[in-house]
């Protein structure tokens, strides 16, 4: 009787033992995991949050936009507005959806850009402080074979609460940005 009751409480013993060990090698392997996540953020710069909210494109705008403003951007400097007229008036700053490497081998701008390119121009219109007008050239295989497959569309807004819309595209656009065919229809190089 005595025997089993000790056999008892040492079964329960090794049993209390054995849980301590599993919850204590699970603990541990949590510590770790959260170690190496947090490891990982620390080497990519990357956090939870960043992650969890991917860009949007302002209202109005076609998706395949969003975020343009953290691709490589082609001029170093402004550009002011062009005296006398200017097509896409204000200041603008000009956005492409490549890596300078891609662009520019060997530090010298190649063309004609890859399929797949978007360039991306804003502008500040005089005297206002938000970005009013968004002008975009895509180009997508065999989609305007005459002016090398490059989808001209601009979209504007005069408020900075108000959606943008479209406010030309096409022909109006490609006759003027010919007299750069031999650049890739594309005034802006890369600074
Ligand atoms: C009368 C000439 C003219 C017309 C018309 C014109 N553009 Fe431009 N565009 C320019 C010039 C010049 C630049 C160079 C940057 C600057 O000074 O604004 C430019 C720049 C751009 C850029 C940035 C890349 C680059 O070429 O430097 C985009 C994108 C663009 N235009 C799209 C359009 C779209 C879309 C239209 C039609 C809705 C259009 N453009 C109509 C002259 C024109």
């Amino acid at each position: 009787m005595q025997n089993r009751k000790r056999n008892k409480q040492g079964y329960s013993v090794s049993l209390g033992i054995a849980f301590m060990l599993i919850f204590g090698v699970m603990f541990a392997a949590c510590v770790e995991e959260q170690q190496i996540t947090e490891q990982i953020q620390e080497t990519t710069g990357e956090t939870d949050q960043e992650s969890e909210q991917p860009a949007v494109a302002l209202p109005g705008l076609p998706e395949y936009v969003a975020g343009y403003e953290s691709w490589l951007k082609l001029n170093s400097e402004p550009i002011p507005p062009v005296p006398g007229g200017d097509p896409h008036n204000g200041t603008k700053n000009v956005f492409v959806n490549k890596d300078r490497e891609t662009i520019a081998p060997d530090g010298e701008q190649q063309f004609p850009y890859p399929d797949g390119s978007i360039v991306v121009k804003e502008a500040t219109r005089p005297g206002k402080d938000y970005i009013g007008l968004i002008a975009i050239m895509r180009k997508i295989e065999g989609g305007n074979p005459d002016h090398n497959d490059w989808e001209f569309v601009e979209y504007t807004r005069s408020e900075q609460a108000s959606d943008f819309t479209l406010l030309a595209s096409g022909r109006i656009c490609w006759t003027c940005h010919s007299r750069v065919e031999d650049i890739d229809y594309v005034f802006t190089e890369l600074d």
